[in-house]
């Protein structure tokens, strides 16, 4: 098992790319501390539990610093160390400029930008104090990379991660610490309720491969960029779309 005796954090744990990655994780034997906003993180850690993987659920706003650094400091304690921060977290507010409210900005930067910077921040100081290196994975999306309508908010949170996840990999990468991001297309997970059936109807045309993604292709992607098989791999932001920014 890859990751015997690793410690991973998932935020966004309870739902959709989370979900799947904390159960991917756990199989292949790592210790996970789901954090998620959502109680439901409670009962979807119980449930891995009771099917022996180790697992626990800390809850947490990742917009929050205070939040971020208990998330790291209860995971240690907990698990003695950890070995990877998979920033995952994220909402969307369907807004173009125009119509974009400041609150509105404000509150998807804080919570898919600001989190990751946090999320990063208190994992790479931890990789630190152990001296051992570590690896972050960051969720971007294809709107890291190209633009549609209705996404302003969404697309310039998830641009900023692309180029936070490169000047982490370019400044840590001397110290052990890998970090890239993943850019998916569009998955079926619950984040989709927020997109209306036409909308969706027309984003699977958007995708070679004529599809939507699964969560579990996302999460496959993950642990191979958690895994010492990507050990030479730092600072990209991986598109897992189906061919949808191939075009
Ligand atoms: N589903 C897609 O098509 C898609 C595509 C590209 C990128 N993404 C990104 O993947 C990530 C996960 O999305 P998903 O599709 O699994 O969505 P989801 O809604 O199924 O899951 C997101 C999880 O994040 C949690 N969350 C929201 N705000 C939070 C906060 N402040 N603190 C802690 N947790 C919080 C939610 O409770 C939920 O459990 C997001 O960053 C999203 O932008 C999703």
């Amino acid at each position: 098992m890859r990751f015997q005796d690793k410690v991973v954090i998932v935020t966004g744990g309870a739902s959709g790319l989370g979900e799947a990655t904390a159960l991917e994780f756990a199989k292949e034997g790592a210790k996970v501390a789901i954090a998620d906003v959502a109680d439901k993180g409670q009962a979807y850690s119980d449930e891995l539990n009771s099917k022996g993987y180790d697992t626990i659920f800390v809850k947490t706003d990742v917009s929050k610093e205070d939040e971020i650094k208990n998330l790291v400091s209860t995971t240690v304690e907990k698990f003695g160390k950890l070995d990877v921060m998979f920033a995952n977290a994220g909402i969307n507010i369907e807004a173009d400029v125009h119509d974009l409210d400041l609150a509105s900005w404000q509150k998807v930067i804080d919570i898919n930008l600001t989190s990751v910077f946090l999320s990063d921040k208190y994992a790479i100081e931890q990789f630190q104090k152990q001296g051992t290196g570590g690896v972050i994975i960051n969720t971007g999306s294809i709107h890291s990379l190209v633009a549609r309508d209705g996404l302003a908010p969404y697309s310039a949170s998830k641009g900023g991660i692309k180029m936070l996840t490169q000047q982490v990999a370019a400044r840590y990468s001397k110290e052990g610490i890998r970090a890239n991001a993943i850019a998916p297309g569009y998955i079926e997970t619950p984040l989709m309720n927020t997109l209306s059936q036409n909308v969706i109807d027309s984003l699977v045309g958007l995708h070679p491969m004529g599809r939507l993604g699964k969560p579990v292709e996302v999460a496959k992607t993950v642990l191979f960029l958690a895994s010492d098989d990507s050990s030479f791999i730092s600072g990209v932001t991986l598109p897992i779309d189906g061919g949808y920014t191939a075009v």
